[in-house]
This record gives structure tokens, sequence and C-alpha cells, in this order.
């Protein structure tokens, strides 16, 4: 008899995005005229820059040719990407060398395959409002009870990121092994200090513990001093991982490369207490479980780091970070309470008159013809919030923030 993992029975139904959409499509059937415009879900609609796609073609044509044809590569991602990532910490200000880095498939695969170098009864604390995926692995792993009435697990520990706390997140309370952090933060839009990184860091020393970092967004960051990477903050290689991706960063989001990065100095403990450095424990799991991204997709990963790759990007990110400003000022002029969106693509708003995150959804859909995601759906900390995504084009945020201030200002 194949029995099945039960612990996916306890898994809440993957209900945000499919309810959004079943929402829309009911919507847009009664009303077909409706000019719809989506800032609900966080993916890119700029092309892939010409310095990134050059690369990718030559790559495929390196394949073409008996003389520079490749198979399999190293699983861990080819020595030019590596040292280009490397290089790139170096300018941050974070010290990480090539064969610390792991190159993937995307951010959302290693966020979720992370948990599995650690114990089965590892605890584990997350962000509330949260990335689904920290929690949703960590239940299939069965290192949760089941969810009560407002999604919250048993045995999880949340920490409320709210405008109360200016969205920085607070250290637990009782005892964690594990913890994720996001920064700058989907959905929120919150950066973390240095402050506050720091003393993350300090907490995890103390409490033999590690912080998953997930830096997908890092490129986002506008204002100087804040950090990018945990690593800036010293003794941080002693206790983090940290996650990157090129998906929204350089427009990857369907071509798919990313990476995460073990220190050598970062250590676990067996069951006698002992010792034992994570890298070789990811080194062991990535290696059998994964064989490596594309060639090509690694060259045009690699050109995202060269001097006309850089600016290409940036040109991209800054009209996406343009459009976050029109969002947030725009609605700010409309009486709404705005977070976020000023080192992150993701704008944060407090849901006025004392709707619920669907009511509102529903009243922006049918007033002013505009998707947004409810904040609920990223956890019960959530409820009473909406999130915004600065990923679009500038005529579509323009008509969309338009819209709201003149069918549903918040005064
Ligand atoms: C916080 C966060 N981490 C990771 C990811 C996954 O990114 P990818 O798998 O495209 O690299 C996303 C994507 O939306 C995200 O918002």
């Amino acid at each position: 008899m194949a029995r099945i993992n039960t612990n996916y029975q306890k898994l809440q139904a993957g209900y945000l995005f499919p309810e959004i959409g079943k929402r829309v499509r009911a919507f847009a059937a009664q009303n077909p005229a409706a000019k719809i415009i989506r800032l609900g879900i966080g993916d890119v609609v700029l092309p892939l820059p010409p310095p990134i796609v050059e690369a990718l073609k030559a790559g495929a044509d390196e394949l073409a040719r008996k003389e520079t044809f490749k198979g399999y590569g190293p699983e861990q991602g080819y020595d030019f990407l590596l040292s280009a990532i490397a290089g790139h910490y170096r300018e941050q200000g974070a010290q990480v060398e090539p064969d610390e880095v792991f190159v993937s498939d995307g951010s959302k695969c290693d966020t979720a395959n992370i948990q599995e170098i650690f114990a089965a009864d590892s605890l584990i604390a997350v962000t509330d409002p949260v990335y689904p995926v920290y929690v949703d692995t960590n239940v299939m792993a069965g290192r949760t009870g089941a969810a009560d009435a407002s999604g919250r697990y048993a045995g999880l520990t949340y920490l409320p990121t709210t405008a109360e706390n200016g969205f920085d997140p607070p250290l637990p309370a009782s005892r964690v092994d594990l913890v994720y952090l996001c920064s700058p933060n989907n959905p929120t839009g919150a950066v973390m200090s240095r402050d506050s990184l720091v003393r993350w860091v300090a907490w995890a020393k103390a409490n033999k513990a590690v912080i998953l970092f997930d830096a997908a967004y890092e490129a986002f960051i506008r204002e100087p001093g804040l950090p990018h990477s945990i690593y800036e903050i010293p003794g941080a290689r002693e206790v983090a991982i940290e996650f990157r991706s090129l998906s929204k960063t350089a427009g990857f989001t369907g071509t798919r490369c990313a990476y995460i990065v073990v220190p050598k100095e970062l250590k676990g403990f067996d069951a006698s207490g002992a010792e034992v450095p994570l890298h070789g424990l990811w080194n062991r799991r990535h290696t059998t479980k994964f064989n490596g991204v594309s060639y090509p997709i690694q060259r045009a990963a690699a050109a995202v780091f060269s001097p006309e790759g850089r600016a290409a990007v940036r040109a991209n990110i800054d009209a996406y970070m343009e459009n976050a400003r029109l969002i947030r000022e725009g609605l700010t002029a409309a009486g709404y309470a705005v977070h976020g969106g000023k080192n992150a693509p993701y704008v944060w708003l407090k849901v006025p008159g004392g709707l619920t995150s669907w009511q509102f959804f529903d009243k922006l859909l049918g007033e002013a013809n505009v998707v947004g995601t409810p904040g609920s759906g990223f956890g019960s900390c959530g409820e009473g919030y909406f999130r915004l995504s600065a990923f679009g084009f500038r005529e579509n945020v323009e008509e969309a923030v338009a819209r709201i201030a003149a069918k549903l200002p918040a005064r």
C-alpha cells in the first residue's frame, strides 16, 4: 500500500493566487469592457536586456560546435559565474568565496530545500506576514502540527511584523533553531537596518541558531547604508545562509537562475552536540539532487555582473522603482497609509475604512478595475493590509493610481 506523506494534508489550500485568478476571471466575464490592470503577482514585465541576451545566445552557439560543446557542468555552477558572484559580494563589503556559492534554478527551490539539512524536530520561526514557501515546506517535512482557523500552524513560531514595530522582525521569545528572514521584504517592502541585523546575528550566535536570509530583492535597495547582504555584518558568516535570485533583479523569472551562499565557518550540531559544517551537508544535498543550471543560462547570468549588464539591469530596476514611487506618492496623496516601495518593488498599504483585505480586493477590482494582493494571504498579521506590485508598465501603473485616487480615495 503506497501510503502518502500525511503532512501534505495539513497544508492549507494554495489559496491566494488561484482565488485571485478566479475572482478576476468572474469579474472579467461579467464586465467584458473593463480594462483590468494587474498589480498583483510579482512578475517582471520588461524584456531581458541586450547584453544578457547576447551572452545567452553566445552560450547556445558554443553548444552547437563540436569544439565548445558542453554536457554536464559542475553541479555548483561554472567557475566564471561563481567568481562573478563572489566579486559582486566583495564590492558590497561582504566576504564570500566562489566555492561557498551554489548556483540553482531559483530561490523558491533553494528556500524550500534548505530545511532538508536540518533536524526533523528543529524549531522554526517565520515572520508574519511571510513568503509562504518557508512555511509550507516545513509543514511538508512534518515540523508542524495542524493549522488553526487563522492559518497558523501549531509548532511554528510566528514573529509579527506590523506597522506597530516598523515591520522589523522581533527576536523570538522562546527557543528557535532556524529563522527565515526576508529583506527587502515580500510582502511588506520593509528593509532590515544594520542595527536590526546586528541584533539578529548576536541572537543566532547566543542560541546556536541559523538565520536563513532571503535577499532576493537586495538589488532594489536605494538608500545608502542599508545592508544588501547579511554578510556585511561581522560574525554573520558563522550563523547565516543567504539566498539571492536573478529573477526580479535581472528579469530571470522565466529564464531561472539563483544562488545560495553557505559559508565555510557555518556549523550545525549533530545528535551528540558536535559541530558539523553546513557547507559539506548542502554540497552533498545539492550534488545528489541537482545537476546544475544550463550553460547558456549561466553565461547570461554572468553577463548580469559585467559593466554593460549591470547598467542595463539597473535601468530596468530604476523603471520598476519609479513605478513604486508613483504608487507610493499617488496613494499617499489619496489619503492612504502606505509602507514599503522605497527599497523594494512592493507597496504595502493599510486597507482603509475597516475593510478586510479581501473586501478591499473586491472593491478595488469592482470600482477601479485594479488587481492587487490581499495581505491576509501572507499570514494573519497581513489582514487589513494590501500589496501592490511595482512590476508593471509605467502607463498601467499611472492609470491604476489615477483610478484608485478618483474612485477609492481613502478619505
Ligand atoms: C521573497 C522571495 N523569495 C524567493 C522568491 C523566489 O524567486 P525565484 O524562485 O524566482 O528565484 C520570491 C519570488 O517571488 C520571493 O518573493
